[in-house]
């Protein structure tokens, strides 16, 4: 049994996306860090750290769907993480297709969206047919969103933002007075979700690693010791109960 009983949770379960608790982060981003020294420290191959993680991501959701939470966002491969061994690398995308086949029926009765962001067109094809099918089936679901960050990295991100703005003010299409940030932040990734209220990070480490940059402004960070594969939905509970502990001023007093 979880307890959830000293979280400030809402009233009613929401039933779609417009419904949140305020008490409850609307976003919540997660940097699952851990998987090969969890297996390290049992002596394991780290395919066998990544197996496990890949539980406790199943966890995080069940945890973020039973608050409420709209949007959760994990960060399950880098733009950096391409340098691993290709063992590594294989079985990663292995793990993920075999995630994405087995989740998908759960995101159908559970009214889970999936949306994918980062350099997609570096995964290899089944993948993204894999992705492209269950991000158009789950497109209009309202429970929650699942966001996954693949083969992400944000400084490109931002600089293809960048990129993009510069060639419409090239061309005529956007004067530079035009750009600010809300029109910045419609050519990221993540152009039609909100910030990250909440982040999360596991294995103790002090680093946002090109994750999300611009969009973690003024989200509430917490940091756990543990390794990822050892996250249980009593970690995520913990962590809101951080976050609901905080007060946030947005810079203001
Ligand atoms: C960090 O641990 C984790 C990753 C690079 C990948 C995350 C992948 C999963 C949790 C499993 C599959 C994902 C899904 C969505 C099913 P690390 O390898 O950097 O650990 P270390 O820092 O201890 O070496």
């Amino acid at each position: 049994m979880i307890a959830t009983k000293s979280l400030l949770l809402p009233t009613a379960k929401p039933e779609t996306a417009m419904q949140s608790h305020p008490e409850i982060p609307r976003h919540i981003a997660i940097i699952m860090d851990g998987n090969g020294r969890w297996a390290k420290e049992r002596g394991l191959p780290r395919l066998e750290g990544h197996r496990a993680g890949a539980e406790s991501v199943r966890e995080v959701m069940e945890a973020c769907i039973t608050l409420g939470v709209d949007y959760l966002t994990l960060y399950a491969f880098s733009s950096e993480n391409w340098n691993r061994p290709e063992t590594e690398v294989k079985a990663l995308m292995g793990l993920l297709d075999r995630f994405l086949k087995e989740k998908a029926k759960d995101l159908d009765e559970r009214n889970v969206r999936l949306l994918a962001i980062g350099q997609l067109d570096r995964l290899p094809k089944k993948t993204r047919d894999l992705l492209e099918k269950i991000q158009a089936r789950t497109a209009n679901y309202t429970r929650m969103t699942l966001v996954l960050a693949l083969s992400y990295g944000s400084r490109e991100e931002i600089v293809s933002a960048a990129r993009s703005l510069a060639t419409d003010a090239v061309s005529g299409r956007i004067s530079p007075e035009e750009i600010d940030c809300k029109l910045f932040a419609s050519r990221l990734h993540t152009a039609d979700i909100p910030d990250p209220d909440l982040l999360v990070r596991t294995s103790g480490e002090m680093r946002v690693s090109n994750f999300l940059l611009w969009q973690i402004s003024y989200a509430e960070m917490v940091i756990l010791k543990k390794f990822w594969p050892e996250f249980r939905q009593a970690d995520l509970f913990e962590s809101v109960k951080e976050y609901q502990r905080r007060h946030r001023r947005f810079g203001a007093l």
